[in-house]
């Protein structure tokens, strides 16, 4: 295993991995299993690692393409870089206002930033902190109608235009570190509060002297007395509507003019669904190997999403972007661009804004640099012809994978 230093400095991590070595560190290990963790034995999370890893990038030799073209078009317009930030809930956890950082950080480099249901910053105190920044919101549809209206509503008037309904959390994944780490909702053993102890520099920066952050999005539909972190999780666990399907899609496609993504597909069939909906995207996610064990890695799927409804609708990718060649990867198998949720935590969990700008600028120079030297002069000329599927999975280096 490459030896990472051992400082505090997050500048001087010199990859996502290296962040991650660092964070792990910083973090009450409560709060890196969560960041960090998959479902069951974390096949799915494995498999994502994998999947990137068994394929091979085939060079053209001979091209001059130092400088090669990294901007994409989506949507419409034109992102500088095929990325942006995916929605992840209760990143203040990990640092006071994490979403703010993340949604600052993205921002200044003209990249969308999306915002979960269940996140620790309001969406109007997104939209206030990061002005100029892209905002997405990631819908988690609720039992109440009213309520979920009234997200909609307060999304829009924001200036969100891009709405992600994530379709593979209806019930969540069977977490088995959530239940060891927590006796009750938001009540951590004594194992764990013992270990938070040890982590001063988290326990004053995350948690001083506020407690667990609360679920902001939330906050204004919950009873005064339960306007806590623990209030806001049982909320959420009674709102998740479980009936959730197609025409539940189709009535949020009539409600929702502007662009709708679904978020959490795998499956080529449902991808055709969508388009036939008249959906604007879809994400093809296993939620970070959170919740079916044993699915599929995201990338591997991506082939037949492409080939079902590439042109009519955008593809987005996340779970398992670590490397910028990870990226140029999705790309060449029909990604307009991919989400990255634990790359910027990772960043964003040492050091705020500039933690997550760190770890977008590590992603965008490792792109810049693979797609040079893979004799491409811009991403527009990735496709199927630059891979080869071939390097075993032994080939990870060893600290990528989980254990
Ligand atoms: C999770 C939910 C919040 O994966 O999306 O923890």
């Amino acid at each position: 295993m490459r030896r990472y230093h051992t400082g505090n400095d997050f500048r001087r991590a010199q990859s996502i991995a290296e962040l991650a070595a660092m964070a792990r560190r910083r973090l009450p290990y409560f709060a890196w299993e969560y960041l960090d963790g998959g479902a069951e034995d974390e096949l799915t999370l494995r498999r994502n690692r994998q999947a990137f890893a068994e394929l091979s990038l085939l060079p053209q030799t001979l091209v001059p393409c130092a400088t090669p073209d990294l901007r994409r078009p989506l949507f419409g317009g034109t992102l500088p870089l095929p990325m942006a930030i995916a929605p992840s809930g209760y990143n203040g956890m990990l640092y006071r206002d994490a979403d703010l950082h993340l949604a600052r950080a993205a921002g200044e480099r003209g990249l969308p930033f999306s915002l979960s249901t269940v996140s620790t910053s309001s969406l109007e105190e997104v939209a206030a902190a990061a002005p100029d920044t892209e905002l997405w919101f990631q819908l988690y549809c609720l039992r109440d109608p009213g309520i979920q209206d009234d997200l909609l509503r307060r999304a829009e008037a924001v200036g969100c235009r891009t709405l992600l309904l994530t379709s593979d959390a209806v019930l969540l994944g069977n977490r088995e570190w959530d239940r060891r780490n927590f006796v009750r909702p938001q009540q951590l053993s004594w194992r764990n509060k013992f270990d938070v102890l040890r982590h001063p520099r988290w326990l004053l920066q995350a948690l001083w002297p506020q407690g667990l952050p609360q679920m902001a999005n939330l906050a204004p539909y919950l009873p005064a007395e339960r306007r806590n972190a623990a209030g806001a999780a049982q909320f959420i666990g009674q709102q998740m509507d479980t009936e959730l399907d197609w025409n539940a899609l189709a009535r949020l496609r009539q409600r929702w003019p502007h662009r709708l993504l679904l978020k959490g597909v795998l499956a080529a069939t449902d991808a055709r669904r969508c388009a036939e909906l008249g959906l604007d995207g879809v994400v093809v996610s296993n939620h970070g190997g959170r919740q079916l064990d044993g699915a599929p890695a995201s990338l591997d799927c991506l082939p037949a999403v492409a080939e079902a409804v590439k042109g009519r609708l955008a593809i987005l990718l996340d779970s398992g972007i670590r490397r910028g060649s990870d990226i140029l990867k999705a790309c060449a198998l029909g990604a307009d661009a991919v989400l990255l949720g634990r790359a910027t935590l990772y960043g964003v969990a040492l050091g705020g804004a500039a933690g997550a700008a760190h770890a977008l600028d590590l992603l965008h120079q490792e792109l810049r640099l693979a797609l040079a030297l893979l004799g491409r002069r811009s991403l527009a000329e990735v496709n199927g012809d630059c891979l080869l599927r071939s390097a075993p999975a032994s080939l990870l280096p060893t600290g990528d994978v989980h254990p």
